[in-house]
């Protein structure tokens, strides 16, 4: 007969460090990272039930938010007991993103916010956010003659 395993030796394991993010207390210090198109309410919902550490809402666009976008307020709901709150934005310019983020804490009662420096799709780098805005920061942008008006 096969002797049972022996048990592990040496010292336990240590607890995870902590995470904070400013005054905000990730723990257990695991991120869900932000997926447009996946990390919806009911997702976060499931995730939670494993334990509580911050799960990012997907991407909205202040500009859409500021103007009450129906889509992007339905993107940007949280479950009345989800706690901490964290939404990724999007946004081309420190108007609309300042007034989002201003909303998103007064009103939604939002904790942490993500800011897209980092999209590389198309769609969002040619209208000068995600992965262009540290490429191209927003006031040389605006020097810059012919340009449209910003869409973020
Ligand atoms: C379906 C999908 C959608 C994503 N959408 C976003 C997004 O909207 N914004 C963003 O910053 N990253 C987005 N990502 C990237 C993820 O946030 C994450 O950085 C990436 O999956 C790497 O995660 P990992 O480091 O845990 O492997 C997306 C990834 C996937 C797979």
């Amino acid at each position: 007969m096969t002797p049972p395993p022996s048990p592990p030796t040496g010292p336990p394991p240590s607890p995870p460090r902590a995470l904070t993010i400013g005054d905000l207390a990730v723990s257990p210090p695991v991120v869900l990272a932000p997926m447009a198109g996946v990390t919806n309410a009911p997702f976060r919902r499931l995730c939670r039930r494993h334990g509580a550490g911050l799960y990012v809402a997907e991407m909205i666009t202040a500009r859409a938010y500021v103007e009450g976008n129906r889509k992007t307020m339905r993107l940007a709901g949280f479950d009345a007991d989800e706690s901490p709150r964290s939404i990724q934005l999007y946004g081309i310019d420190a108007h609309h993103v300042g007034l989002a983020v201003a909303r998103l804490v007064a009103e939604a009662g939002v904790d942490h916010i993500d800011l897209n420096f980092g999209c590389p799709a198309p769609k969002v780098t040619r209208n000068g956010g995600g992965a262009a805005l540290p490429v191209r920061p927003p006031p040389a942008r605006r020097d810059h003659p012919g340009r449209g008006s910003p869409r973020g």
